[in-house]
């Protein structure tokens, strides 16, 4: 199978220095990629910028902004069995980049900010989509509810939601995976790598059986 995997923050550019993003480490994308390659899949791993070293033999496509991964996923989705969708895109942008530095002044100073387009959302759209869909959702509160939620309004086939307090930058983490027939399964706290084995094991059996039912 082929897995397209999405990893890592975007950079949303203020000005030629400076730009929002978030602390994502990419640590979970780029585990999840190591485990598909591991068990034999082909592996396209979409990554925003990260101190990590892809695993070697994964295609990989490097983007910077929101735009950029949204173009690149959309690039590769048509070609991919499984979508997971793990990169921590900004959720907005600068309404303006200014192409000069932006000086600093005595007084305080506004951005006007953006929605970013959703790329999970927009592969959700897709009436005719034959890839699985996984999302995730990296949650401080009410982690079930509002991952539920996601699953429903971006039509994912699966959300992997996690709390940021245990997961973010760190090298573990514990998952609740929800499905779209409302089944959930939880998994303990482990080392990311290993929980990144559980994730591939269940995404390719699902696309498998999805894969049969339609023959
Ligand atoms: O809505 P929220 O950002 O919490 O949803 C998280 C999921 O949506 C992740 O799978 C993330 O990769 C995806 N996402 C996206 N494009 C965005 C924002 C989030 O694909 N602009």
């Amino acid at each position: 199978m082929t897995f397209l995997i999405s990893a890592g923050p975007t950079r949303e550019p203020i000005d030629p220095v400076r730009y929002i993003s978030n602390r994502s480490s990419g640590k979970m994308g780029y585990a999840i990629a190591e485990a598909a390659l591991d068990m034999g899949h082909d592996v396209i791993l979409i990554s925003g910028p990260t101190n990590l070293a892809p695993p070697r033999d994964v295609k990989v496509v490097s983007v910077s902004t929101s735009d950029e991964m949204f173009q690149a996923v959309h690039q590769h989705a048509e070609d991919s069995d499984v979508c997971v969708l793990c990169a921590a895109v900004a959720d907005y942008k600068p309404a303006q980049v200014s192409p000069v530095k932006i000086k600093k002044r005595d007084e305080g100073i506004s951005i006007e900010l953006v929605p970013t387009r959703d790329i999970l959302q927009s592969l959700g759209r897709q009436a005719s989509r034959k890839f699985l869909l996984v999302g995730f959702a990296a949650e401080t509160d009410h982690l079930e509810a509002n991952a539920t939620k996601k699953l429903r309004e971006k039509n994912c086939d699966i959300i992997v939601a996690n709390d940021v307090r245990i997961g973010m930058e760190t090298d573990e983490n514990e998952l609740l995976i929800l499905f779209r027939n409302g089944e959930t399964k939880k998994i303990s706290r482990a080392p990311k790598k290993i929980l990144a084995r559980e994730l591939v094991k269940i995404f390719s059996n699902l696309q498998q059986k999805g894969l049969t039912k339609k023959m």
